[in-house]
């Protein structure tokens, strides 16, 4: 979405270097043809594999078979073909749509009516379908819980008008906004909905938890003495070898605004909260989101983590995890280290905002066998990218004299986790979106893009950055280390004039035989629809699997354990204006566009990618 496309960072680090000349010479050394820097690069890293998967016990991880002909084997969509008003996929595939914005989260459940009440939207599927992960059930590759974000949806797709006019129309944005958990199975060829007494919605009204470092923290409480309640914006997310699911609230200041005289602080304007916000108007009739009203001050604090949520439990309250630091979370990547300790990267999506990662202070299963929660107790830290191809973890903990010289505690220095980054001198990134750990160790990170680069250093090469790049590392000591080496993987704007031509990279996926998914989220070549194409991360090879819909991006990636089904999204399909696309139903003029899963298979039953 364009929010994230403001520059909040006003710290000096490294936007004023002249780095570009190390760069040209790095880049001529490092990367050829397509800018793919083969998985050569990385060295030392293979007896990682079994570790990195391995210990995912909950994860959809199969053991793919490398074919004969390569990694990559179906007919890639055409780019002269993924621009029209249905979605375009393989003809080795095929894709069947799944659960719609406004679908009653139970069979029987309210149906889908535009605009929903208050009432109807809290039991059905929301908006802006995003992150998800499946959760399986007893092992099934037929039936499972699919958690899945609501990132966002505008007044004038949700509410058929531009601001709300009642606290009920308030309601109803906010019940669009969250989390759904919903169980679904395989029935005759068909994936749908069935009931399920685990399937729920989280949304902004949910009664939450804190945990960790800010938890009981007076910066968490108002004055009105309001209980916690709610996640926003709702980007990406993780999964926990723990079995659970972690969603990211990424641009939660947009859903503040202020009715009467209000300046921000410091703090409010690191993340860029202002008057009217995105234009919600939330703040009009529900006082919790207005910066003006004395009773809420902090209210804003309680926003921008990653938030754990048990999928098998509907009764589990979400507990947002603080320990993973206060930034614009898009995603998170978990992975095991050494000594079993749990290892999350994540990214800040704003321009020249950070990379960071969490390790657990200790191995996750001992922690979680003495009551600990690995989330809660760990060291987060932010990334600094040398010019060299070599990189270090910055530790952002108050024991540093020149955190502690600002912040009167670790729970104060992680509500306002980007001015500590500031401070360390974390790298400014181009829009740090998704990221993945890849089987053989290698980390992944899609940097969408940054037209206001105007100084390019070798982590971000281009200025400006029209199309975004994807950035890789190894780190020492199996993910715990404090040092990594890091290449660029590919130059988003190098494809362009190819057949594999694409922009602005944000949802990416390595599979556990070595591809890559990249699905897109900006404007694209030739007209074409936002999409998602597959990259063999050891020749290079790309290939586009699927397009989507006029004004939607595509964001998303789930498989089943036996990687026969994917499920993707196609969010805000048409921007949400009917004129452009009915999006999934199949006429024009007759429905508002809906946000959509789609759920892909190989015609042959193969695993997806192949
Ligand atoms: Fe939610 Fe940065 O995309
Ligand atoms: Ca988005
Ligand atoms: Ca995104
Ligand atoms: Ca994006």
């Amino acid at each position: 979405m364009s929010h994230d496309e403001k520059t909040l960072n006003k710290s000096a680090n490294r936007l004023f270097d002249d780095v570009l000349q190390v760069n040209l010479v790095r880049r001529k050394v490092l990367t050829g043809g397509l800018a793919l820097a083969a998985g050569s690069f990385f060295f030392g890293v293979s007896g990682a594999a079994s570790t990195t998967t391995g210990g995912i016990k909950a994860a959809n991880v199969a053991t793919g078979k490398r074919r004969k002909n390569g990694l990559i084997n179906f007919n890639p969509v055409k780019l002269a073909d993924g621009n029209g008003p249905w979605p375009m996929i393989s003809s080795d595939y095929k894709f069947d749509v799944l659960i719609p914005w406004g679908e009653p989260l139970q069979p029987g459940g309210p149906s889908f009516s535009h605009p929903p009440s208050a009432d109807e939207q809290a039991n059905q599927i929301g908006i802006g379908h995003d992150g998800m992960w499946f959760f399986p059930i007893k092992g099934s590759s037929e039936h499972g819980l699919l958690a899945i974000n609501h990132e966002f949806g505008h007044n004038q797709h949700v509410l058929g008008k531009p601001n709300p006019e009642s606290l009920e129309d308030v309601r109803t944005s906010q019940h669009a906004h969250g989390v759904s958990v919903v169980e679904i199975k395989k029935i005759k060829g068909q994936w749908q909905t069935v009931a399920s007494s685990a399937s729920r919605r989280i949304h902004v009204n949910t009664p939450v938890a804190f945990s960790g470092p800010v938890a009981g923290h007076p910066l968490l409480n108002t004055r009105a003495g309001n209980e916690p309640m709610g996640t926003v914006n709702n980007c990406s997310s993780g999964y926990t070898p723990w079995g659970t699911y972690l969603t990211c609230e990424e641009n939660f200041n947009g859903y503040f605004g202020a009715k009467g005289d209000w300046s921000p602080n410091e703090s409010q304007l690191r993340y860029g909260f202002s008057g009217d916000g995105f234009g919600y108007g939330w703040h009009d009739y529900d006082p919790r989101f207005d910066l003006a009203n004395e009773g809420f001050h902090n209210e804003e604090h309680r926003f921008g983590w990653v938030v754990e949520i048990d999928p098998m439990d509907a009764t589990q309250k979400p507990v947002k995890r603080t320990a993973l630091g206060r930034f614009k979370h898009e995603g998170i990547a978990l992975t095991v280290g050494r000594d079993g300790r749990v290892v999350g990267y994540m990214g800040d999506d704003q321009r020249f905002d950070y990379i960071y990662k969490f390790v657990s202070d200790d191995n996750h299963e001992s922690m979680r066998a003495r009551g600990i929660s690995p989330l809660d107790d760990g060291v987060l830290y932010a990334a600094r990218f040398n010019d060299d191809g070599s990189g270090e973890w910055l530790p952002l903990t108050i024991d540093n004299p020149a955190l502690a010289a600002r912040f009167a505690s670790q729970a104060a220095l992680m509500i306002d986790t980007r001015i500590a980054a500031d401070i360390v001198g974390a790298t400014p990134m181009d829009r740090p979106e998704w990221t993945t750990v890849a089987p053989n160790g290698e980390v992944y990170c899609t940097l969408t893009n940054n037209s206001r680069r105007t100084t390019a250093d070798a982590a971000n090469p281009m200025a400006p950055n029209n199309d975004g790049h994807i950035i890789k590392w190894c780190d020492s000591e199996q993910h715990t280390g404090t040092t990594f080496e890091w290449d660029i993987f590919i130059i988003a704007n190098e494809t362009h004039g190819t057949e594999q031509s694409f922009s602005a990279p944000d949802g990416v996926w390595a599979d556990p035989d070595g591809r890559l998914f990249i699905q897109t989220d900006g404007s694209q070549k030739n007209g074409l629809n936002n999409q998602m194409l597959v990259a063999d991360t050891l020749t290079g090879e790309i290939r586009r699997l699927f397009t989507g819909v006029v004004g939607a991006e595509i964001t998303g990636i789930t498989v089943t354990p036996d990687r026969s089904t994917m499920f993707i999204n196609i969010q805000h399909p048409g921007n949400g204006d009917r004129a452009r696309t009915n999006f999934p139903a199949a006429e024009n003029g007759v429905t508002v566009p809906r946000d959509a899963t789609i759920v892909l298979t190989r015609k042959d039953g193969g695993i997806i990618g192949s």
